[in-house]
C-alpha cells in the first residue's frame, strides 16, 4: 500500500532514452527451478556472453540478494512471497534503467512468479524453466543442501519438504541434464534475437 504523503517523481530521460543510448531494448529474464538445475551457471554465462555482444547485462541471483536486501528473510512461504516481490521490483527497475535483466530465483510458487510477470509489459518478462530431475540436482549437490535437506538438518527444503510449482507456459524451457552450458545460451539467445530484443546484428558478432 502505497503511503498517501508519497509522490512520484519522474525522470526527465526515460527508458527508451536509455535503450537509445545502449543500442538495445530491456528485458528480463526470469530463471526459475529447483536449486542445483543450472539456474545461475546459466545466468552468469549467458551475462557474459551478452556483454561480449555489448548488451548491458547483469544477473540478480537468489543467493546474492539474500547476503543483503534479503538477509531478513528465511524460506517460510510468506519470506519467498517476500523475497520474490522484492526481487521483481530491484528487476523492475533495472529493467527501467535499460539493462537486460537475468533474474536467477528458484520462485518455486508460481503465484509469485505470475506476480512479477504483472508488473511488467507482455513481452519484456521472459520465463525460462531450468528444468532439471530432482534425482540429478540432489546427485550434483554443489552446496551440500540435498544431502542435509534428507538428514533433517535443513528445513523446508524446495523438492524435499517444500513444493515446487513448473511453470505452465513458460517462454523458454531448458533441459540441463540433456543440454549443455552453450546449447542453453544459444536456446535464450536466438529466443531474444526471434523476438526482436537482441539486435541480429550483435548476434551475428558472437556467432559467425
Ligand atoms: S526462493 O525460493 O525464495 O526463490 P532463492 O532463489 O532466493 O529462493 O534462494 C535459494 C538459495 O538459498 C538456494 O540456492 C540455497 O543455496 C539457499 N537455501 C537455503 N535454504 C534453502 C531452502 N530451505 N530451500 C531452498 N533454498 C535454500
Amino acid at each position: 500500500m502505497n503511503h498517501p504523503s508519497v509522490v512520484w517523481q519522474s525522470s526527465k530521460i526515460n527508458r527508451e532514452d536509455r535503450c537509445v543510448l545502449n543500442q538495445h531494448p530491456s528485458f528480463v529474464l526470469w530463471f526459475t527451478g529447483l536449486s542445483g538445475a543450472g539456474k545461475s551457471t546459466l545466468a552468469y554465462e549467458l551475462e557474459r556472453k551478452l556483454h561480449e555482444m555489448h548488451i548491458r547485462s547483469f544477473v540478480l541471483d537468489g543467493d546474492n540478494l539474500r547476503h543483503g536486501i534479503n538477509s531478513n528473510l528465511g524460506f517460510s512461504r510468506e519470506e519467498r512471497r517476500e523475497n520474490i516481490r522484492r526481487a521483481g521490483e530491484i528487476s523492475k527497475l533495472f529493467v527501467e534503467a535499460g539493462i537486460a535483466t537475468l533474474a536467477s530465483f528458484i520462485s518455486p510458487f508460481r503465484e509469485d512468479r505470475e506476480g512479477v510477470r504483472a508488473r511488467f509489459a507482455p513481452r519484456e518478462f521472459i520465463e525460462v524453466y531450468v528444468e532439471c530431475p530432482i534425482e540429478e540436482c540432489a546427485r550434483r549437490d554443489p552446496k551440500g543442501h540435498y544431502k542435509r535437506a534428507k538428514e533433517g538438518t535443513m528445513k523446508n527444503f524446495t523438492g524435499v519438504d517444500s513444493d515446487y510449482e513448473p511453470p505452465l507456459s513458460p517462454e523458454i524451457v531448458l533441459r540441463t541434464d540433456e543440454q549443455t552450458v552453450d546449447q542453453c545460451c544459444e536456446a535464450i539467445v536466438l529466443y531474444l534475437s526471434a523476438s526482436g530484443l537482441i539486435p541480429r546484428k550483435k548476434v551475428s558478432a558472437l556467432w559467425d
